[in-house]
């Protein structure tokens, strides 16, 4: 709900005050809706509900604090990145939340594991 306070705070700031922010801006604000607010949304109620709906345990709660860990840390840096128009910043960001991305994609398919027979 942070990162929805904070993209829609950005956007707001974008029309109230144009030519204010720097060019990326609107870049950090989509993926602020997008990945930290839509995309934590659907990280926390999947690893809820997926066990639930396929009677499975969820492959890995490790797995999931890493997901969560590493796309908190990776979107800021990548989001300060882009305001800050550090490029460095961005990429180290974007490779840690691609990393967090890659920890759900094997949580969710060793939990549904679509291979398995009942
Ligand atoms: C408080 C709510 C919001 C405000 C005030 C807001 C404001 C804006 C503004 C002013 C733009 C730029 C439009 C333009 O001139 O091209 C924009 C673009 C965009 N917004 Fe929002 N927005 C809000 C919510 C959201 C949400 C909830 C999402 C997605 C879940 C979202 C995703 C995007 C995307 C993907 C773009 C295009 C970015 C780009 O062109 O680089 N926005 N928004
Ligand atoms: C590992 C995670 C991600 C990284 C590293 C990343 C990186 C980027 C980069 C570098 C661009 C700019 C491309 C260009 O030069 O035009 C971009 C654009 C965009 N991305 Fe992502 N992205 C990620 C995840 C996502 C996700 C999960 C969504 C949606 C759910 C998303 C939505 C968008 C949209 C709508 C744009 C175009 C808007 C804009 O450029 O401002 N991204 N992304």
């Amino acid at each position: 709900m942070l990162y929805a306070l904070l993209g829609g705070l950005l956007g707001v700031a974008w029309l109230g005050w144009p030519g204010l922010l720097p060019g990326l801006a609107l870049r950090a604000h989509a993926h602020l809706m997008l990945v930290g607010f839509v995309g934590m949304m659907i990280f926390g109620i999947a690893l809820h509900v997926l066990p639930r709906f396929t009677g499975r345990a969820l492959l890995s709660e490790r797995l999931a604090d890493a997901s969560f860990a590493l796309a908190n840390l990776g979107l800021p840096v990548m989001v300060i990145g882009w305001l800050f128009g550090s490029m460095e910043a961005a990429r180290l960001g974007g490779v840690l939340l691609w990393a967090a991305f890659l920890a759900f994609a094997v949580n969710v398919i060793g939990t549904v594991r679509p291979w398995a027979r009942r």
